[in-house]
This record gives structure tokens, sequence and C-alpha cells, in this order.
């Protein structure tokens, strides 16, 4: 029997019913679909969940984050790691992951870039492709994002990302691209910011003309957490489904939009079946299964030791002999810092910590020292017993690293250092004569100045669950490292291309640098790096010989010169020859191969062209072109350390010009000028960024920020905003960062209704900003009014589409949608 939907039925399926779920209409075959983070490890919480994380989450396998998997280069072990993650999903009862996160790294200071890959698209998106591919071979929905140009963490749900075209498609959706054209994932999450004027949820440019018709997505764009503005707007732009939970307002919102002719029911209906389609696509609830905690918990441990990047090795420090007598300090060692924080944050079945690793690795532990509080000051006391143990050891084992409240979800950092007292501890270590091993934690790039204390640095970035198990492996020789940074190590902040535009805290973040990021800003602008995009050491050494060019790729020769077997990670890039019209960064990722060699062997190792090798956008005319004549061809082990190079005529799709030298140059200019001029204002007290904040008076709207209140006209609305400051610092206090907290400061005023879970709508909202806005008893009554409005509304709303069911028990098919 032929059973259509309503239009309100449709309008249902398009938000969530609760912060993790949408709603089902069974009578056609739709059933509700199960959303949990994340990128890592499935966070699927128990109870009524609540977005952030106070009700903790069911146990799973907590894989080291993005950040460090990218470093391995190895996007079959992601692949591995994400069909983990989607056996997990299934057993946990979650039909779509959010996740892989791949956004690129703009720069070392946001507090997320551990859950994003790399500040190089080809990288991203590889790793994105392999995810999905991975997550979705288990029947589960991949989710990556967040779709697009999220690049800080301070005011994300209020920001503006103007990005010119090209920088956007070659740089920020890139890798989105490889994710969908390769992998085909069956959902994809919006961001919350705008991308040039248009909220990312209801962008027709992004979801439409981008996403849907370039590349071909026909999936359920899902909006991140709070981040939809306008439930119209969306669907009219390719936005799917509304998430969390904006009661039935969105509903009201859509059948109105649709009574007056601003929404077509065909907008509407194709939403609605990709909702369907989803559902009809993922596995049967019944049929959940079990995964195997031993067989994911290995394959964690396997994917640190793979990922873990050797940053010095200083007379073969490394390995350590086993039965060595060692000394473990450095509280990381005893609390490890293994994943970050915010709404990634996995409930491991298991955590092995650096003391129990060394234990029970074969080197011989005579003592273990904290050396330090990660959240505090310089202790003596800690450090004299440190230096006492260290003397009575051959080696020390020192594990530092970058504390819980220093990287965070809605956090960015104000600096690159790790804490003063770590390093003193360091250098008071350094003057005696025990060598000293650093291990390092944290999610992103650090100042590494400090290297020079140290004999050997190996940098396990956060290494998930079974993380100190995969850095013994390394330290002992179990494993030769074959880790290599996806990102640059700046020497100063002040080098970076977004210095003192980072992070913006106005609500226009421009990307004026365009292409030059990361490792393509250092080489186009002539700056020395700490340590560059690519870098890592082994325990054996690699040449590279006999590089030829064809139409296929780059072929060349890789040797294995040392005395053990080990993996290098060769890196292929293109460097467009003069003359050239078109400005490209002075070297560009153009793909890579991990290839493992035993000790004396050697191996022709093939780097294949493919549609993104030499392309550029063109956006005078809307297309993709490649430059004709010659290009040179780089081969090695990272961004500055090219090994072979070889030059190749490309037949491109447009001719050769002239000018892209002088272009480079100026848009070089341009940046150290902006960033010059940001530093001269923050010496004369006008800079923008992280100034405190000036006490003004001002219309507050409804996409300002809770923090926001604090300019408001209204002492209530005033005195909301100093408590919730006060909570805030109170957490921060603690050293850990308070998720729910930190959310709610960033939250626009909207979210009120969008997050409340049908308890405010949106026409409350806006009562409610006339009391913050000063004008108390019109607001106050106002919200009475609508309130009641409202509670009318959705009682007979949620009756009539309960009762839809019962009247229509049927058993017809979700393809029935359109009929
Ligand atoms: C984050 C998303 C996450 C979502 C659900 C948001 O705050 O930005 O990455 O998937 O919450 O937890």
């Amino acid at each position: 029997m032929t059973q259509s939907l309503t239009p309100l039925e449709k309008a249902a399926l398009l938000s969530g019913e609760n912060v993790w779920q949408t709603r089902a209409v069974p009578r056609a075959g739709i059933r509700e679909i199960f959303l949990s983070d994340g990128p890592h490890g499935i966070r699927k919480q128990g109870g009524s969940g609540d977005h952030l994380g106070l009700h903790s989450s069911e146990p799973a396998t907590c894989f080291p984050p993005a950040a460090t998997i990218a470093n391995s280069w190895d996007p079959q072990l992601g692949e591995k790691i994400g069909a983990a993650i989607g056996a997990e999903a299934v057993a946990l009862g979650v039909d779509v992951v959010l996740g892989p996160g791949l956004n690129i790294k703009r720069s070392p200071l946001c507090g997320r870039n551990f859950e994003y890959f790399s500040e190089d698209p080809r990288v991203s998106g590889a790793f994105a492709a392999a995810y999905v591919r991975g997550i979705q071979s288990a029947g589960v929905a991949a989710c990556p994002k967040h779709f697009a140009a999220n690049s800080q963490e301070t005011r994300r749900m209020v920001t503006d990302s103007v990005v010119d075209e090209r920088t956007l498609r070659e740089i920020y959706l890139t890798g989105f691209e490889m994710a969908v054209r390769e992998a085909g994932p069956k959902a994809i999450m919006s961001s919350y910011n705008k991308v040039n004027g248009y909220y990312a949820h209801e962008n027709p440019w992004l979801l439409t003309q981008v996403l849907r018709e370039e590349w071909g997505f026909d999936g359920v764009v899902v909006s991140d957490w709070g981040g939809s503005n306008d439930a119209v707007a969306a669907i009219r732009a390719g936005g799917t489904l509304e998430m969390p939970a904006p009661g039935w307002d969105s509903v009201l919102q859509i059948l109105t939009a649709l009574e007056d002719g601003s929404l077509s029911e065909d907008d509407l209906t194709s939403r609605a079946q990709e909702i369907a389609d989803l559902a009809r696509s993922l596995p049967d609830k019944q049929d959940r299964g079990t995964f195997d905690t031993q067989a994911h918990h290995a394959l964690a441990r396997r994917a640190a030791g793979e990922s873990a990047v050797l940053l010095k090795n200083e007379a073969d420090t490394l390995p350590l002999a086993l039965g060595t007598r060692t000394a473990v300090i450095g509280d990381f060692a005893l609390t490890p810092r293994y994943q970050g924080a915010g709404s990634s944050l996995v409930n491991p079945t298991r955590l092995v910590t650096g003391v129990e690793a060394t234990q029970r690795s074969g080197l011989d532990v005579i003592g273990v020292a904290q050396g330090f509080v990660r959240n505090g000051v310089h202790d003596p006391a800690l450090v004299a017993e440190a230096v006492a143990l260290a003397e009575r050891a051959e080696q020390v084992v020192l594990w530092l690293g970058l504390d819980e409240i220093s990287e965070s979800e809605g956090l960015d950092r104000p600096h690159l250092d790790l804490p003063a007292n770590q390093l003193r501890l360091l250098s008071e270590l350094a003057q005696g004569e025990t060598p000293i091993v650093v291990v390092l934690s944290g999610g992103s790039a650090v100042d590494v100045k400090w290297m020079g204390d140290a004999q050997a640095v190996l940098h396990g970035y956060l290494c998930g669950q079974a993380g100190a198990e995969g850095i013994l492996d390394v330290l002992t020789g179990e494993v030769n490292p074959s880790g290599r940074l996806a990102e640059t190590y700046p020497q100063r902040i002040e080098h970076t291309p977004t210095a003192g535009r980072f992070p913006e805290t106005g609500s226009r973040v421009d990307y004026l640098e365009g292409p030059l990021v990361g490792y393509r800003w250092y080489l186009s602008a002539g700056i020395d790096t700490a340590l560059p995009f690519g870098y890592g050491l082994s325990y054996t050494t690699f040449e590279y010989s006999n590089l030829t060019v064809d139409d296929a790729g780059a072929h060349f020769t890789l040797t294995n010169t040392g005395d053990r077997a080990g993996a290098e990670v060769a890196q292929l890039y293109v460097h467009r020859r003069s003359p050239s019209g078109v400005l490209r960064p002075v070297r560009e990722l153009a793909g890579f191969a991990k290839v493992q060699l035993q000790a004396g062997e050697n191996r022709r190792v093939h780097i294949p062209f493919d549609q993104y090798t030499f392309r550029h956008w063109d956006a005078s005319s809307g297309s993709w072109e490649t430059e004709s004549g010659q290009w040179q061809l780089h081969v090695g082990a990272n961004a500055e350390d090219i090994r072979v190079q070889a030059n190749y005529n490309l037949g491109g799709t447009v001719g050769a010009g002239t000018g892209a030298e002088t272009q480079l140059r100026e848009l070089v200019d341009t940046v150290l000028s902006a960033s010059a001029g940001e530093s001269a204002r923050a010496q004369s007290g006008t800079h923008s960024v992280g100034g405190s904040p000036k006490r003004r008076r001002r219309e507050i709207n409804l996409n300002d920020p809770l923090m926001e209140l604090s300019e408001a006209r209204s002492p209530l609305a005033r005195l909301a905003a100093t408590a919730l400051r006060r909570l805030l610092t109170r957490a921060e206090a603690k050293g850990r960062p308070d998720l729910n907290l930190l959310f709610l400061s960033g939250m626009p005023i909207r979210d009120l209704a969008k997050m409340s879970g049908g308890a405010m709508n949106l026409e409350m909202a806006q009562q409610l900003l006339r009391l913050v806005n000063g004008r108390h008893v019109a607001g106050l009554s106002g919200m009475l009014r609508s309130g009641l409005r409202y509670r009318s509304y959705t009682r007979r709303t949620r009756e009539q589409f309960r009762s839809l069911s019962v009247q229509n028990p049927t058993q017809s098919r979700a393809e029935e949608i359109r009929s």
C-alpha cells in the first residue's frame, strides 16, 4: 500500500528528538537514528545525554586522536582504526559516528588541533577517506566534520570565516572533497561558523553547489550541535538535520514556511528522503553483537607505536638496552594525558600508564618520581626527589607534556610553551650526568627550544589508552620509529602566518594569508622552522635515488642503508617553475608513501599523479585548471629535506602565464605587515586579540554569545555573565576545562531555543532578548505569553504526530516518501 508522509512527518524528521537521536516514523519504515561522537572512539552517553559529558559514556576503545594517527602517514592504519570504531559503534547501538574531524590546522594555537589531522589537505583527505571507509565497512555511517573553514575555537559559534574561493577550495575543502569522492560518507557535519557570510548549515554555495552538485554527495548534512540558525534556510540550502533538539519549534517554522510559500515542498521532501535513506541503510538494531576489547587495545598500541615521532636521538641514545637502570620521572608517566578534552572524550576500556608500561618493558625501573605538579608551580621538593633518583640511574625517561587545560575543544592556546615548572625540572636534571630521554605528550605543536637539554626526544602526541605500551615499544627498539610530523613546529609563534591575528576575537576572521598555511608559508616566506612538516627520525637511515617522472607519476629507488628494518615516509612535492601566472606556494605535497624495508633492502617506489596533483582553482572561470609547462617534482624525507628532484613538462588545460612570483612576494609582504601591524597595536594597547573586554553597553542580538551579556543593558543579564565567568575561572583553576561551561559561554542566545529540547522556542528567546536589552517588563510578559502559546502548540503537534502512526500502522517503505 502506497503511503506518503505528511509535511508534519517530513518536518519532524529534520531535527533531533533528544541530544543524540532523531525521530522515527515507523509506519513508513523509518527508524530513529542514534548519533555519537567521536573521531577516535565511541562516546555513547548513557541516560538522557547532555552533549558535553556530565553523564559518562559506555566504555569503548580510546584510540589515539587524529593528530597522532596522521603522524603515521599510513592511511591503511587509519582505515583499520575506522573499522574497529565502526564495529564498536554497532555493538554499542550507535548509527552515525561523528567523525573524523579534518579541519586544516591554520594556526598551531587552535585548541582543537588534536582532533584534526594536518595542516595539509592531502594528508587530511587521505586519512579522512580512510577512516570513512573503515567506519562504514561496519554498516554504520561516518560523519566527517566540521564543514568548513572551522579553524578557531574562540567564538567558534559566531565567527564568519572570510576566505577567497581559491584558498577555500584548495586548502580548506580539498580534504572534504577527497573524503566525499573517495569514500562516500553517508553524512557530513556542517560547522558552527559562517563561511563568507552564511552560516555553514545554511550556506547554499557550500552545501548545494559544491558538496551536492559538484562532488555528488547525496547523504545527510547534520548541523554541529547548536550550529543551526534558521531551520527553513537550512533546508533550502541543502542542510538536512538540525541537532541536537529544538523541540517542535523548527517543525512549526518549516510548516509555516510551506504555507506561506517561502519553502518548497520539493526541498522539504528531498531533505526528508535523505534521512529516510540513511535510516534504511543502517544495520538492524537487534543484531548488535560485541566487540573484541583485547584486539582493539592491541590495535591502539600498534597505532601509538607507529605514530610516535622521534624528534632527537643524539649518539644513538635510543633504543634503550633492556635491563638498564631506569628512573621514570614526570607526572605524565603516572597520570597519562592520552586524549584531548571535549566532545571527543572516550571512556576507555583500559588505561596503561607510563610507569606500568616501563615496568613491563624489560627495563630495570629503579624508581618513580612525580617531578612536577602538572597544573602547578615549581615545587623544589619534587625536583630534589627527581634529581636524587636520576643520580642513581643509568638513564632517565622523563614524561613531559601539555596539561589538560592547555588544549581543549572550546579554547585556543595563548602560546606554544610547555609549562615552566616542567622545563625547570628538565634543566635541573640536565645538570647531572645521566642521559635524559624525554617522552612528550600533547596534541599539537609546542615550542621545542628545550630539546638541547635532552639526549633523545620521542613525541607520542596523545597516544590513546594503550599509548604508553606503544611508546615503550619504540623506546626499547621493539618498534623502529616511523612517525613523521603532519604539522610544522615553528621556532616562535611570531613566525606563524596568522601571527597577531589568531584567534580573532571579533566576528570576522579574515584568512588573508590565503593558501600560505603551514609549510606552504614557511617555505614561501623563507622562514626557518624548529621542526619541518614531515620530519621524524628512525633507528635506521634511508637513501633516495634514480627519480624518474612520467605521466603516471614519480618513480624512485629507496634504500634502507642502516642495519635494522624500518619504514620511511617518502614525500612527493610539486614545485611550479616560472614562467607562471598562478600564485603558488614554493612547494606543495602531492602524495606520499610509507615504505617498509629490511636492512640493506631497496625498492622502486611509485607515487602516482591524480586529479589533485597539479590543479588550481581559477576563480574567474569557476573551474579547476592545470598550468602547462615546466614543473619540478621534489621527493624527500620532509618539506625541507628534498633528496631527489626532476623536471616534468605538463600539458595542462591552460597556458603558462607570468607574474606569479611577484604575486607571491606581495602576499608574503601583506601577511608580514598584517602581523607587524597587530604586534604594534598589541604594544600600544589597542590589540584586537585577547585583550580584556571593553566596558560598554550595547543592543545584544540573537547570535551574540552568552558571554557577551556582560555588555547588555540589563543588570540582570550582566549579573548572569559575571556568574558564568566566575564559574569558568573556578573550573580553570582546577586544571581541567569544564566543557559544558565553556560551551555555554560561547553559545549564541538563539541556542537557548535550539538546544533546550523544547523548553524554549525562538519567539521566547526573542522576548528574553528584550529583557536582556533592558525592557524588563515587556520582555518578561512577552516570554510568558509566547511560552504558553508554544506549550499548547507543542502538545497539539506531538499528539498529531503520534496519532499519525496509530492511524496508519502499515509497513510502507521509506522510498515511498516521494510518492
Ligand atoms: C562539537 C562536535 C561534536 C558535537 C556533539 C560539538 O560541540 O563541535 O564536534 O560532534 O558537539 O558532541
